[in-house]
């Protein structure tokens, strides 16, 4: 059955939501998202958010740090614009109702996290995203011209590509007129007709095997627009956030907030040495991948999986005050943090590169949007600085927002588009087809394009990935289609992407290091 709306949401983070809230007031809404509304990288953001909103910063120094973080590698009219609406954004989160944290005079209580010069976090306790995402849950929930769709998973953006030859021949550039849903209840597809689609799907974590990233995390988004010829770039620059929780049992990886070291928490190797002074004078806060580089050479040093984080100089009323999930989670794993250093290893945690948009937030496809994870905008250059996310997804949205709506008397629905094609789709295939190749891609992923890179890591990865990529393409032709069979082969697409970029980059720098190309 085919479905209409005036502007289609693929994915129910910061993105998607303040998206949504912002075009509501123009038309129909539907959002899509592939299991609960509140399952998304937002609600697990521990940290905080950036922006300006003290006098003793600047935009400048807000400007600058991002620069250095991201080795000068950004689009700097990008990294301005962000920075400078930071606090407007900031503004529209506190009016749908999100909390930060106060001081005792009722000003923000601003934390200070790596390669930030200045304390610019604004937080909600340990769970800042989740807070995000509470309240703009709240909102979209009450807004009459918003239509959520739950458990429905995106297949793929409907394009040209989906018509006869004969109408294909008539349209000039690619053009996105919504997108096939499949109804994870029902198993029915869904065409949804859309004159404005804005892609909001998130990051990739699950393509390793330690990630902080839920499962949601797969990189659909990505694999959808590279399949429609949409450009994608700098997908080489994945971020290893350096302090997850080390615990065998915990998938996704629990997070240790960077907070913890902006309070004081120091690294530490096995014989109790704080070892970042010996890679970066700005130590335990250096730039993430600095942190994260270093701690994988102590592990190599020491043969063992894991660092410390030493937290014990750090008071029982702070710990209380402003990191209790961490607190918790740490002693119901018998860790007592004000005693006891706790172990910590890096986790996949974060995409830079994506989609590639536009300042207007344009993807190169016509009438398609994007915003969040999903993209690479170039605010975040080689490596993102810690809490630049959440801020530039919300900007962007807001900035999709207003172009969509400019944009909106210029595009029309597409009754052409055809219905869902199940023919050919009859088997159902064992499901231990699809998560063993899951679990081979990880390991091909974690072992051969992690934290320290070669040629040889990368040529095998890619020799290795192009079997299970072969496997894959057949089995999706003959399965019934099904969730998990549509991430898998999007994994794939997105491992694929990645390797070839880092094959491509012949010198180091920033998040993508090469032994073979210092
Ligand atoms: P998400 O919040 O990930 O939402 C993606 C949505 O897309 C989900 O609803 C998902 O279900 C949906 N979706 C995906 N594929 C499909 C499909 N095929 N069909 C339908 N729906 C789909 N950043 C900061 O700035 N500060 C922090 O302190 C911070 N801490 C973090 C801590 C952790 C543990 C993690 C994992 C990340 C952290 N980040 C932080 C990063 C930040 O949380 C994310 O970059 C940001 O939340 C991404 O938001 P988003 O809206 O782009 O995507
Ligand atoms: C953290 O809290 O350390 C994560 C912050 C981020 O990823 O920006």
């Amino acid at each position: 059955m085919k479905k209409h709306t005036e502007f289609l949401v693929i994915g129910s983070g910061i993105a998607g939501l303040s998206y949504a809230l912002k075009v509501a007031q123009y038309g129909k809404v539907i959002i899509l998202t592939k299991t609960d509304l509140e399952k998304t990288n937002t609600s697990y953001a521990q940290g905080g958010i950036a922006a300006v909103t003290d006098r003793l910063d600047s935009y400048e120094k807000h400007i600058e740090d991002t620069l250095i973080a991201g080795a000068y590698l950004n689009d700097e009219a990008t990294v301005r614009m962000v920075v400078k609406r930071a606090p407007e954004a900031i503004n529209s989160l506190m009016q749908w109702g999100t909390k930060f944290d106060t001081t005792s005079d009722g000003s923000l209580d601003l934390a200070k996290e790596g390669g930030h010069s200045a304390h610019r976090i604004l937080h909600h306790k340990d769970n800042t995203g989740f807070e995000i995402q509470r309240a703009l849950t709240q909102q979209v929930k009450k807004h009459p011209n918003i239509e959520v769709l739950e458990h429905h998973f995106a297949i793929d953006i409907l394009t040209q590509h989906h018509l006869g030859q004969e109408l294909r021949r008539k349209t000039g550039g690619v053009v996105c007129y919504g997108a096939y849903a499949l109804d994870l209840e029902t198993d029915v597809v869904h065409t949804i007709l859309a004159k404005n689609t804005f892609i909001a799907t998130g990051g990739i974590g699950n393509i390793y095997q330690t990630t902080t990233n839920p499962e949601i995390a797969t990189g659909d988004g990505i694999a959808m627009v590279y399949r429609a010829k949409g450009i994608i770039e700098n997908m080489e620059f994945v971020q290893f956030h350096p302090t997850a929780l080390y615990n065998a049992n915990d998938r996704p990886s629990f997070l240790i907030t960077e907070a913890l070291r902006g309070a004081g928490a120091v690294l530490r190797n096995h014989k109790g040495f704080a070892f970042m002074d010996k890679y970066d004078k700005r130590a335990s806060l250096a730039p993430r991948d600095i942190v994260a580089r270093a701690i994988d050479n102590e592990m190599k040093l020491s043969g063992k999986n894991f660092v410390y984080l030493d937290g014990t100089s750090i008071t029982n009323a702070t710990w209380h005050e402003h990191f209790p999930n961490i607190y918790k989670k740490c002693k119901s794993l018998g860790i007592d943090v004000l005693r006891d250093y706790i172990p910590v290893a890096p986790a996949a945690h974060y995409l830079v590169g994506g989609i590639k948009v536009g300042h207007d937030a344009c993807t190169t496809i016509r009438n398609l949007f994007a915003a969040g994870e999903v993209t690479s905008t170039g605010l975040h250059g080689a490596n993102r600085l810690a809490s630049n996310s959440l801020i530039e997804a919300i900007v962007y949205a807001e900035i999709a927002a207003e172009n969509s709506v400019k944009k909106l008397c210029e595009s029309e629905y597409n009754e052409a588009i055809p219905e869902w094609d199940y023919k050919g789709t009859t088997q159902t295939e064992e499901m231990i087809l699809i998560t063993q190749s899951h679990k081979e891609l990880m390991q091909i992923m974690s072992n051969y394009v992690g934290i320290v890179r070669s040629d040889l890591r990368l040529e095998r990865a890619f020799k290795r990935l192009e079997i299970i990529y072969e496997e894959t393409e057949s089995l999706y032709r003959r399965s019934i289609i099904s969730k998990e069979i549509c991430e898998l082969r999007n994994a794939i697409n997105i491992s694929y992407l990645t390797i070839k970029m880092a094959m491509d980059r012949k010198k180091s720098i920033g998040l993508h290091y090469n032994i073979d190309h210092p």
